[in-house]
């Protein structure tokens, strides 16, 4: 049965497919994004302490749960006890809404990095030369948007067919390795840029004044930011830990992959502060916009080298977009494989991510066409959900994207991260994850740390959280 579910062919492939889902959009656009908006230092060292405390807690639970049950989530929550079914489902329903507008991004990422290309030989400008507008005309032409996601999920389904060891691990061995280099080059470039240091600042520079103004404002930034950064609470991280091998080590495992996600991210706020900070003055502030708008410009200020700086930079966002984005459509996917195989069938993995990917195809087209939040009223194909209900909007902009956002993001991931801790804290105990990880043959450390983390920090943490976005998006 293990075998025809499919399985990682070596703990390194394990690794770098697993920093492969963690490592995404989160990272690179997510991250600098929240931070500019939420006082740089302060957010870095909230989302550090959150990373420790919580993070580690539930990246170890999920992972021992996955491999315990040799199951993706659905399974492994029923065979964990029948009554707790529909955490598993939750765990499958959470990726498909982040796919929903996760796909598109990744294909606006895509057009981006082949803009940068073209315009390296000469060939054309399209999408450098005209920076003011480009990013507003491009996100109204419902036909591009389309266009762009629909490649993205083809490659998706074409990569996530193909398998756990020949699809995903293989994609992750020479994807994740590149990104880092086109980082590092990145960064290098940046460096030396003159303004460049009031970014590093910025970032680094001791500052808990936002703390004193905003505590609330900037936690819970930065847990919803940790959260879908290491891609826990949905499932992602318990699918991969079911073909992790018994040999391996569950909680070194769990270390390496945080450790690498938050470098990432790190690096990625390296690039984009001291790069506003050298070529636009400083405006850390640009919100949901800076991967694109800002960042065009920031190229575009750089001069030549800017095309060769802008298609590394989204060369490498394409990848870390991609290498995520299969391991939620993994998710989905593998959901009908185990039930299959359960059932005695053929597991059918071709079939079942290829009608996924044309499922979810089917519910990006909202957030392709609302022109990401425009809306009717100014220019886009259909209405945002605030426009089509007639919602008075408070805390959201309600478009399709952030719709789908707060179902998913918002509300299940913190619910399921919250009930999840609280069952391994009181009902099934510290000693199922401890035995399953002790399975290897490593001790397991820390134990009273991490029966703090399930018991009392993590749950009470995500009741938090969960009460504060409800807040938000309810006004
Ligand atoms: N961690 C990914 C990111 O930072 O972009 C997004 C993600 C992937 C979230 C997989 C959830 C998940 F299950």
């Amino acid at each position: 049965m293990e075998n025809n579910r499919g399985t990682f062919g070596s703990n390194l492939g394990f690794i770098l497919a697993a920093v492969g889902s963690a490592v995404g959009l989160g990272n690179i656009w997510g991250f600098p994004y929240k931070m500019g908006l939420n006082g740089g230092f302060a957010f870095l060292l909230v989302y550090l302490v959150l990373a420790i405390f919580v993070g580690l807690a539930v990246m170890v639970g999920e992972l021992a749960i996955g491999r315990k049950t040799g199951m993706s989530p659905v399974a492994a929550y029923r065979k964990l006890s029948k009554k707790f079914t529909w955490m598993g489902y939750m765990a499958v329903i959470v990726p498909f809404l982040i796919l929903c507008f996760y796909f598109v991004l990744g294909g606006m990422v895509m057009r981006y990095a082949l803009s940068y290309l073209t315009a390296i030989f000469g060939w054309n400008t399209w999408g450098v030369e005209d920076v003011t507008t480009f990013f507003g005309t491009f996100i109204l032409n419902g036909g591009q948007m389309i266009l762009w996601t629909a490649i993205f999920i083809v490659i998706n389904a074409f990569i996530v067919a193909a398998g756990v060891a020949g699809g995903i691990e293989k994609f992750c061995k020479i994807g994740m390795p590149a990104l880092f280099v086109m980082l590092l080059v990145v960064i290098i470039y940046v460096a030396v840029q003159p303004g460049a240091m009031d970014g590093y600042k910025f970032m680094f520079g001791w500052n808990l004044e936002p703390l004193k103004t905003d505590f609330l404002g900037v936690l819970k930034a930065a847990a919803g930011q940790m959260f879908f950064s290491l891609s826990l609470g949905m499932g992602a991280i318990i699918t991969y830990g079911s073909y992790l091998q018994k040999k391996e080590n569950v909680q070194k495992n769990a270390v390496i992959i945080i450790v690498c996600d938050t470098l990432v991210a790190i690096m990625a706020g390296m690039i984009v502060m001291p790069a506003c900070a050298a070529f636009l003055d400083g405006a850390y502030g640009g919100g949901p916009g800076l991967l694109f708008a800002s960042m065009q410009q920031v190229f575009h200020n750089m001069g030549y080298i800017g095309n060769i700086m802008g298609f590394l930079f989204y060369t490498l966002v394409f990848i870390a977009a991609i290498s995520s984005s299969m391991s939620l459509l993994e998710v989905i996917t593998s959901f009908k494989v185990d039930q299959n195989v359960a059932e005695g069938k053929a597991p059918g993995r071709k079939k079942y991510a290829i009608i996924a990917a044309v499922i979810i195809f089917i519910f990006c087209l909202p957030t392709c066409l609302d022109g990401l939040g425009n809306g009717l009223a100014n220019g886009a194909a259909i209405g945002t959900p605030a426009e089509i209900l007639n919602i008075d909007v408070k805390g959201w902009n309600c478009d399709w994207l952030d719709f789908y956002d707060m179902l998913s993001e918002g509300i299940m991931m913190p619910l399921g991260a919250m009930v999840m801790t609280f069952m391994i804290g009181w009902i099934w105990k510290l000693d199922m994850v401890v035995e399953e990880c002790e399975v290897s043959g490593h001790k397991f450390w820390g134990k009273t740390f991490f029966d703090i983390c399930y018991k009392f920090i993590t749950p009470i943490g995500m009741a938090f959280v969960l009460y504060a976005q409800v807040l938000t998006f309810f006004g």
